[in-house]
């Protein structure tokens, strides 16, 4: 029987009822419910709005509660509506009519709203200190690879040469940005505290909301009731975030995915992290980076899902946002899941250096470089990058490299090319003389990894 039913209101059908029911995806509030239930009940005795013994009872009771329940001794029961009713049945269970109290001066709504921001509040947590692993992972990669010359692409084109080193902290950056992302959400979250604006309207009972926002540890409370309730900006925000994070590990995936490949063979992956075909023996397949590429879909999915759930409710609360919350927790399992992969993969990554090294040497990979030799010596660099294009072309025709022309053949091409055009060309000089801070010398992105290493220690 639910929670609401009485004479007024009859049971509802059994179809009915399992198609309301919520308690197989909200049972992972239980403890979030429980924080809440303790901090109202605790307010309410201090108020006065229940005599305080009865709330320190109820409180104790919350706290024995999460306990049992942690130590497999409360089993939630599963044919309960949702996890606030059987949070409510089980505490009249064990305190009779004294738990029965506990529901005094407060809703589902806003009960629902700061189990959903404590719990998200803890799952971010829990994601910040996974993509620190993933950081820490990228960064520990580098300082293995600083010297290790590899083509940068634009277009998927050989544009300029960088070092491993170079592109494992592109991704290290990409991972700290969700990281402070993810901080800015938490810090958000924690700004308003629902607790206390009952089904949309507070209640006539003289609620603290301040002294729940403390107990709870939230910075303030929520300043309109019905807003509190009827928001859920902060689920489709960790929504967002995520989908951002998981877009990044694509883009990582996808990447490896080619680089793995026959045609490229810039690195290989052991087979920890590779399956084989049932078919064809030669296979080592990128599995977990392809379901690392798919699973950003269904993230994406999610937070589109959740914001047309959200898009045309009527404040204050509808049932239509229960189904926000399996949405959400889907998003937080999927990359709670990458995540805990990515310290692991990035180790069982083999990287072909001779293979980089080659690809780069190929391509004319170091065209810019020569455009740039000609500009340091007066040339307009307009005139410079032509000269150099038409360069190309001739060594194309001829079977050259920029670094297997002959001297004479660069002066044809202009007087100012001199010897030291080999110099000014060679892919080591072309590579480690990118100086620039944020560039690919190899002490710059030390100095990158070590500033970086500080930030996670912060
Ligand atoms: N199970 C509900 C949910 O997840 C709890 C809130 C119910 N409130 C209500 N007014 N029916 O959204």
């Amino acid at each position: 029987m639910a929670i609401w039913s009485n004479k007024f209101h009859d049971s509802l059908s059994e179809l009915a009822y399992s198609f309301n029911q919520s308690i197989q995806v909200d049972q992972r509030l239980f403890e979030a419910d429980l924080e809440g239930s303790y901090a109202h009940a605790k307010m309410l005795g201090k108020q006065g709005i229940i005599p305080e013994e009865e709330a320190d009872k109820i409180a104790s009771e919350l706290l024995q509660m999460k306990e049992d329940y942690q130590t497999g001794e409360l089993v939630i029961d599963m044919s309960e509506e949702d996890i606030h009713s059987f949070t409510e049945a089980e505490l009249t269970r064990r305190l009779g009519d004294i738990g029965k109290k506990v529901h005094t001066g407060r809703s589902r709504n806003d009960q629902v709203a700061v189990d959903l921001k404590i719990y998200s509040k803890n799952e971010i947590d829990e994601l910040i200190l996974l993509l620190k692993d993933g950081i820490a992972a990228f960064c520990k990669k580098a300082e293995d690879y600083t010297e290790t010359i590899m083509p940068g692409y634009t277009h998927l084109q050989r544009a300029q040469p960088i070092t491993y080193a170079h592109y494992c902290m592109a991704y290290a950056e990409m991972l700290y940005r969700d990281m402070t992302r993810l901080e800015d959400t938490k810090k958000r979250i924690l700004e308003t505290n629902p607790l206390g604006a009952g089904a949309l309207a507070t209640s006539t009972f003289p609620l603290d909301r301040e002294y729940t926002t403390e107990l709870l540890g939230f910075t303030d409370y929520a300043h309109n009731s019905l807003d509190a309730v009827s928001d859920r900006d902060y689920s489709i925000e960790l929504a967002s975030d995520l989908s951002i994070l998981s877009m990044h590990l694509s883009r990582y995936a996808e990447e490896t995915i080619i680089w793995s490949s026959q045609e490229f063979k810039f690195i290989s992956l052991k087979d920890t992290f590779s399956t084989g075909s049932s078919i064809m023996p030669q296979k080592k397949n990128a599995d977990m980076h392809e379901l690392l590429r798919g699973k950003s879909g269904r993230v994406y999915g999610n937070l589109m899902a959740i914001l047309t759930v959200m898009k045309g409710l009527p404040l204050a609360y509808d049932k239509d946002m229960q189904e926000e919350k399996e949405l959400l927790f889907d998003s937080i399992d999927t990359m709670q899941q990458m995540l805990a992969l990515l310290p692991d993969m990035l180790e069982e990554t083999i990287i072909h250096e001779d293979k980089m090294y080659a690809a780069t040497a190929e391509g004319f990979i170091n065209a810019t470089d020569c455009a740039d030799y000609l500009a340091a010596k007066g040339i307009p660099f307009r005139d410079a990058y032509r000269i150099t294009g038409d360069i190309i072309q001739y060594c194309l025709e001829k079977d050259y490299t920029l670094e297997s022309m002959p001297l004479e053949a660069y002066q044809e091409f202009h007087d100012a090319f001199e010897s030291d055009i080999f110099e000014a060309i060679d892919l080591q000089t072309v590579t480690f003389n990118r100086k620039v801070a944020g560039g690919p010398a190899p002490e710059r992105v030390k100095e990158h990894i070590e500033w970086m290493e500080n930030k996670l220690n912060d």
